[in-house]
Parts: C-alpha cells; sequence; structure tokens
C-alpha cells in the first residue's frame, strides 16, 4: 500500500527538505504539509494545511486529513531557537520567563499537542513511524558547555515526552515507533547566527534529510521512545 506522510515545519529547511524528498518517492501517495503559511509546493501529491502552534485553534484545521484511511510517517520539523525578539540565553540571569514559555511552546507543546490531535488517525493506522526534530544539546549526559538554556531544556522536555508518547502508542499498538532525531548541524535559519562558531562539519539540509531517512528507514518498534543522531548512533538522555 503507498504511503500518506505528514509533514511539520515544511517551511523550514529540514521540514522543506524532507517535503522535497517523500514527494519524489513513488511509495508515496500523499504528503500532507504543515506551516503556519499555506504553500502548496505546486505538487498534486501535497496537500497543505495551516497549523501555528500559537494558536491553538488552528489545529481543527487538521479535521481536512481526518478522512485518511492510514498515515505511515510523521515527521515534525518545527523548532526555534531564537526569533526577532528572543537568543539563546549565555547564563541564567538572561533568563526571561516570557522568552522562555515561547520557546516551549514551539519546541515542547506544540508538537505534543498536535501528535495528540492526530490520534484518531494513528489509531486507526499499522506501524507508524513519528520522528520529532530534537538536539543532541538536550541530552543531559551530553551537556558540558551549559548556556542556551530554554532551546537546551525545551529539547530535554521533549526528550521526555517522546518516551512517554511511546510507551503510550506500544499499548495501542506494539508496530508504532517514536524517535527523536539530531540532524546535525545544517544551515537553516535556525543556525545561521551561530554557523561561524562551529568547528565540526555542517550538512546542507539535502545531505541532512539523506542521512536521516536512512534513519528512519532502519528503525523498527524496538527503537522506540530513543533519540538518534542523523548516523543513527543513540544519543544517551
Ligand atoms: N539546523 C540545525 O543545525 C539544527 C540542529 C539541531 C536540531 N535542529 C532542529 O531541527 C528542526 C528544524 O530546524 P531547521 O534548522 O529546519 O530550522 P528552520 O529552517 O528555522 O525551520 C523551523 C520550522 O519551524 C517552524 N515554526 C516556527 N515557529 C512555529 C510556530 N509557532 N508554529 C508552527 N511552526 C513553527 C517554522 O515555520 P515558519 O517558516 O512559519 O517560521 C519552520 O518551518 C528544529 O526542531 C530544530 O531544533 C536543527
Amino acid at each position: 500500500m503507498k504511503e500518506n506522510i505528514i509533514i511539520a515545519g515544511s517551511s523550514g529547511a529540514i521540514g522543506g527538505e524532507f517535503t522535497k524528498k517523500y514527494t519524489n518517492d513513488l511509495n508515496v501517495e500523499k504528503v500532507v504539509t504543515l506551516s503556519r503559511n499555506v504553500n502548496n509546493h505546486n505538487h498534486k501529491k501535497i496537500q497543505s494545511i495551516k497549523i501555528d502552534y500559537n494558536n491553538e485553534e488552528t489545529f481543527k484545521n487538521l479535521d481536512e486529513i481526518s478522512q485518511l484511511d492510514s498515515i505511515s510517517k510523521v515527521i515534525i520539523a518545527t523548532g526555534i531557537l531564537h526569533t526577532d525578539e528572543l537568543k539563546p540565553e549565555k547564563s541564567i540571569d538572561s533568563i526571561d520567563g516570557e522568552s522562555m514559555k515561547k520557546v516551549f511552546q514551539v519546541n515542547v507543546f506544540g508538537p505534543i499537542l498536535l501528535v495528540k490531535t492526530l490520534l484518531p488517525l494513528i489509531k486507526k493506522s499499522k506501524g507508524v513511524k513519528i520522528a520529532f526534530l530534537t538536539a543532541r544539546v538536550g541530552s543531559i549526559s551530553d551537556n558540558e558547555l551549559g548556556g542556551w538554556h530554554s532551546y537546551r531544556s525545551s529539547k530535554s522536555a521533549l526528550n521526555m515526552m517522546i518516551k512517554n508518547l511511546s510507551i503510550e502508542l506500544k499499548r495501542l499498538n506494539k508496530e508504532h515507533v517514536v524517535i527523536g532525531i539530531h540532524p546535525g548541524t545544517v544551515k537553516s535559519h535556525l543556525s545561521e547566527p551561530f554557523l561561524r562558531h562551529v568547528k565540526h562539519d555542517v550538512f546542507s539540509p539535502k545531505e541532512s534529510v539523506g542521512f536521516m531517512t536512512k534513519v528512519i528507514n532502519e528503525i523498527t518498534h524496538m527503537d522506540s521512545g530513543k533519540c538518534f543522531d542523523f548516523s543513527g548512533k543513540v544519543i544517551e538522555p
């Protein structure tokens, strides 16, 4: 059976590349793209739906896909590190409550509420693979530098939601798989202000998505609840 795939954050560098990759895949029937600005990408396989994590009313727009028979994958490639109004904090004394809430709204609350809204579709599907874009900096055991308090801790919280979701979905159908995936450092709007400090490889979105689709293809229900990097290595919590 051909696949129906949902991609959140399709306007972003990584989400946009996943959209291209799956749209060109002959095994894929339909790609549902979720973003704040509807964009049909001029392709007959794509159905574009407006979603804004800052406005929960927009989740009702997902009713448009309630008639789908099943879905095979959900890729959640949304996230913020900085906006015009906020920057990642270097020290605890620069934490601002409102900014921190905005980061958690987009990086944790939005993604998990999105999956909650998709539950009826997940329940009627078998072996759905759900991949949340996380970040290595969300690993508590890997944290040696500190800083980026809101972003880092939002990704740690997201990783906990991934684990919780994996436990619940296993009870529904043991073939469902939920993972977090770290894309590497990738050229994008999110990473752009920080790239000049990076000493390791910086991937193009195409390279990173090429690596990540391989990981997503290879994971099984035994991997559910874990976080991986782009090369398929487990990132310890
Ligand atoms: N790039 C990297 O080096 C890197 C490294 C580690 C992890 N990641 C993770 O990878 C994911 C994708 O990042 P990216 O590099 O592709 O960044 P990006 O190009 O800035 O894309 C971010 C996406 O998030 C969406 N978004 C932001 N605020 C939203 C909101 N309120 N409601 C719904 N969607 C919203 C954006 O939509 P709009 O276009 O509407 O703003 C955009 O589609 C993120 O989770 C990020 O944390 C990236």
